[in-house]
This record gives structure tokens, sequence and C-alpha cells, in this order.
């Protein structure tokens, strides 16, 4: 297998950097559009040779290192009670939002191997077709991302009832964040039964916080479910975008791998956390966009910046955009593959 993510991700030596995106299964590939031409996005997700089929899919066209397994964050609050929609061009929705007490109470702790069975199957059927080519990676949200859809009830900008609750019944919100990490925890240590090499955490909106709210409602459970999870030497990955504020916090959980978004200095990142942790990022995804001799430029600058020895895996800053040439998601795979090797001999 070629391991030189899982290496990276346990700072051991790589002869190259390792590089894959976040949302690397998507609509920016022809053959992913194919796909989900003929089925509804959660009938992809529910249905596990889709899956994998969509999971592998970046692996042969754009040569990453790590494979994700498509699906989705929201299919926890899903097997915890709420109706999930996937609204076509707006985005999730729940018509049960979690509003209250008893909407809190009303949520179950999902066992993984039922409801969300069908995760699993997505890995298993996925490990298979990979046969050992590239690792797979398995996901989840972090507890204050999924809640803060889960009391919206779609995506939001204000994230009004989120941050109410949070205010005004901070010892509710606590409740519910403490139930989804027990149900994050299981969902994840189910992943890796099934095969998935590695996992990332993501907390998408961890950077809508205040510091205080971000240390307090979202690290906290991100390392209760971190400090918990049962492993095997899998690595773990956070990432909590728009959270540069407490990245020397963040790597300090217990994860291998810090995700870093692309507001941040990668040198800057790397001498606030030094060398305890691996990091992840971070080229802007808007810079896949502009030509791939820009592109190029762009990339060699972040590994300039890293700097020699293991310890990164390139990614973008944040998941790549749909509209984005497939061309150009092939030119960063490989400028990363060519530029890097000067840093690790
Ligand atoms: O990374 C991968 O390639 C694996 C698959 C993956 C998807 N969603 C597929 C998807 C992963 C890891 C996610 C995570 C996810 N889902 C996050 C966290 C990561 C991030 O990007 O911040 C969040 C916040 C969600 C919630 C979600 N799912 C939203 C807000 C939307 C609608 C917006 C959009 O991008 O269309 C989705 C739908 C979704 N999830 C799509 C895909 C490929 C598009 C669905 C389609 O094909 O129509």
């Amino acid at each position: 297998m070629n391991d030189l993510f899982l290496r990276a991700c346990k700072r051991q030596k790589v002869e190259r950097t390792p590089v894959w995106m976040m949302r690397q299964a998507g609509r920016y590939l022809p053959e992913y559009r194919a796909v989900r031409a003929k089925s509804d996005f959660l009938t992809m997700c529910k249905t596990p040779e889709l899956a994998a089929e969509v999971t592998v899919q970046p692996v042969d066209i754009i040569g990453v290192d790590a494979a994700i397994i498509f699906s989705d964050i929201l299919v926890i609050p899903e097997a915890m009670g709420l109706h999930l929609e996937m609204v076509e061009s707006k985005g999730p929705k729940f018509h049960n939002p979690v509003r209250t007490r008893e909407d809190v109470h009303s949520l179950k702790i999902p066992d993984p191997e039922k409801s969300l069975r069908y995760v699993m199957q997505a890995l298993e059927t996925t490990k298979h077709a990979l046969a050992g080519r590239v690792p797979l990676i398995g996901f989840s949200g972090s507890p204050w991302t999924l809640s803060a859809y889960m009391i919206e009830g779609s995506g939001g900008k204000e994230w009004k009832y989120a941050k109410r609750m949070m205010l005004d019944e901070p010892e509710l919100m606590k409740e519910l964040l403490g139930t989804l990490a027990e149900s994050v925890r299981l969902y994840l240590e189910a992943q890796l039964a099934a095969g998935a090499d590695a996992v990332q955490i993501f907390d998408t909106w961890g950077g809508v916080l205040t510091p205080d709210q971000y240390k307090r409602f979202s690290l906290e459970y991100i390392h209760q479910i971190v400090s918990k999870l049962h492993r095997n030497g899998q690595p773990v990955i956070v990432f909590s975008k728009g959270a540069n504020h407490s990245l020397k916090e963040i790597a300090d959980i217990g994860a291998d791998v810090v995700g870093l978004d692309w507001t941040i200095d990668i040198a800057d990142a790397k001498s606030v956390i030094g060398d305890k942790v691996a990091l992840q990022g971070n080229l802007d995804p808007s810079a896949l966009y502009s030509s791939p001799e820009s592109i190029r430029r762009e990339v060699k600058s972040i590994l300039q910046k890293y700097g020699k020895g293991t310890g990164h895996v390139f990614n973008l800053g944040h998941g790549i955009f749909p509209d984005v040439p497939v061309e150009h998601a092939q030119a960063f795979v490989r400028a990363v593959k060519e530029e890097s090797p000067q840093y690790h001999s």
C-alpha cells in the first residue's frame, strides 16, 4: 500500500509529501455527476456500491494519496431521530429541529452497527475496491458543528437559534453536545472496526464562535471524543475551520494531525504548535481557479514554508469547489508530488 499519508500523520519518514483534498469525491468530477444524475444524494450515501464507486474516483482520476469515504456529516443527526432532506441546490434541511429541552431529551445515541450500518458497508466495499492502493479515511462532524445544523434546522449564517441556546441555556446546550460526543465516538469506533485507516473530525463551524465559546463548547467535546476513542494506532485528524486562535490547545488534546484553513501561514502554525502533531493543509481552495502555473507556485510556497522533514499532509484549507476544472485539481496533486521530494532527502 501507498502509506505515505499514514506515515506523515504519524510524523514518520516519507519520500515525498502526501496529498488529498477535502470534498474530493464530488461535483467537480464529471464521473461523480454521472452517478449523481441517476440517484439523489442520500440514496448514494446509503447504497454501498455507489458510495464506494465515487469514493474511488479521485484516486483513479486525480491521483490522491488517500480516499475519504463518500457520506455526509449529517447522517448522525438523522440516525438520532431527525428527519433529513437534502434540498437540491439549497443544502440540508431538518424538518424537526432541536429547540427545546424535550427535543434534546428525545434524541437517542445511535447504535452505529444498526442505524448507520450502511456507512460500515460502504467502508467495507470501498476497502475491497481500493485493494490496498491507498488508505481510507472515515469521518464525522464535531459535536458543535452537528448541533449547529440540528438546532438551526439548516445551514446558517448567524446561527441564531444555536447561539441563543448556547447563551441562554448553556446547560441544555452542553447536554446536547455530550450526547453528540458519545454518538460520534461510537460512530468513529465503528468506522475504524469496518476498516477506516484514519478518521477526521470536521468542525466546519468552529470559527463562528468566540475563542472562549470555541474552547468550552467545541474543543471540549472534540477532546472528549479523542481521549475516549478506542483505536489501534489509526491517526485522528481534527480540523476546526477558523480556529487559528486555539491551535496550541487543539494540538494538546491527543489528536495526531491538526487541520489548517488557508488563513494562517503554515510556518506560523508550525512555530506555535511545534512538532508534537502533524499539520494538514492549507492551500486556499480558490487558488484552484487559477492557472496550473499559479497553482504550482502556491504549492511550492507552502512546501517551502513547512520546510524539511515529515509531518505535513498536503490538502486544501477547506473543500474543493464544485466548479473547479478537473485539470487544475490534477495540476495541484502533480505539483505536490513533483516539488516535495527535495524536502525529504
Ligand atoms: O470529502 C469527501 O469527498 C467525502 C464526502 C463528504 C461530503 N460531505 C459529500 C457531500 C464529506 C466529508 C462531507 C462533509 C460535510 N457535509 C461537511 C463538513 C466538511 C465541509 O465541507 O465543511 C458539512 C458542513 C456537510 C454538510 C453538507 N452536505 C452541506 C452544507 C451540503 C450542501 C452544500 C453543498 O456542498 O452542496 C452537503 C451536501 C454534500 N455533501 C454534497 C457532497 C458531494 C453535494 C451533494 C450533491 O451531490 O448534490
